[in-house]
């Protein structure tokens, strides 16, 4: 029982001020009306003041194994983790690699079945369950979308069945758009993917950058962030980084073009300054020259 000795009486109830949060609506797109969980979840990946988010891609170990770049998870992952704001990984690298300590979101693979070593990547099941999520503190739960592909049912199937535990759980689910080499890298792909994706229920979207991608942008009711693909020379990363953001992505999620870096933490801190400081390619390839020549 508390001393009641001293205890102020309550008289300043503010009655000619409304309820302050009547008027505020949550700043990540789409999100305004779902449960606090859910906006807490999305608050941890997306920065409040940019309304963006630098999420660190690693999980490529999943259907890669070990690929050039990220062989020493363990060496790699805790130098990178204070220029990111969330980590993307299986839960075999969050266990064994990433320090519990600090801040840091976490984007959680939960599908898997595929393997570059059988040339069939378009069939996954989802290898986590909902229970294990929650155990690794996951602020979202990613699921590869085959769609247009041979395995888009079972994708659907994967993705509706992640979304549904998420919601009675309050995790929001990110849908990663998947690119075969048979699959079209086009706007109107894009535009569809990413469409079928929020439809469905998720409440975040990984694409790509493509042409008319202000478009991709305007026609997907949640936040897009985009991969970074293929390994570019540093400054035609940050400028598609930057192309991304101008054109209304809300982050990226970037593996290669950070891990394959040879200064990995400069480029992570060069794509920070796109993605929340509203640099431009030009002045955070400047940052990055100046970081790695001191
Ligand atoms: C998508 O299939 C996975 O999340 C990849 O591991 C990730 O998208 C690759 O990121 P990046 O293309 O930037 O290396």
């Amino acid at each position: 029982m508390a001393d009641l000795d001293g205890l102020k009486v309550a008289k300043d109830y503010h009655l000619d001020v409304p309820f302050a949060n009547n008027s505020e609506s949550f700043y990540v797109k789409g999100a305004n009306n779902l449960d606090w969980g859910m906006k807490k979840h999305l608050a941890n990946i997306f920065d409040a003041k940019s309304g963006n988010t630098v999420m660190f891609a690693f999980d490529h170990g999943y259907f890669m194994g070990s690929v050039s770049g990220l062989e020493r998870l363990d060496i790699l992952v805790p130098k990178l983790i204070p220029s990111v704001d969330v980590v993307m990984c299986t839960r075999g690298a969050l266990r064994s690699c990433v320090p519990p300590a600090g801040n840091k979101a976490v984007a959680l693979r939960v599908t898997s079945g595929s393997s570059m070593l059988n040339d069939d990547l378009s069939h996954e099941i989802v290898a986590v369950d909902i229970e294990d999520a929650i155990r690794c503190n996951a602020d979202c739960m990613a699921v590869q979308a085959f769609i247009g592909a041979d395995g888009q049912l079972e994708s659907i199937d994967n993705i509706s069945k992640v979304i549904n535990a998420g919601i009675r759980h309050s995790i929001p689910t990110m849908g990663v758009v998947a690119v075969g080499k048979d699959m079209d890298r086009t706007d109107k792909y894009f535009k569809h993917a990413t469409r079928v994706l929020a439809e469905l229920g998720v409440n975040i979207v990984k694409t790509y950058y493509c042409d008319n991608f202000e478009e991709v942008v305007a026609a997907c009711p949640v936040p897009l962030v985009v991969a970074g693909g293929k390994k570019l020379p540093e400054n035609e990363a940050l400028t598609l980084a930057y192309n991304a953001i101008s054109k209304g992505a809300h982050g990226v999620d970037m593996g290669r073009n950070i891990f394959q870096s040879h200064h990995p933490i400069e480029m992570a801190e060069a794509v920070r300054k796109i993605v929340h400081e509203k640099a431009t390619d030009k002045e955070a390839y400047e940052f990055y020259k100046n970081a790695i020549s001191k």
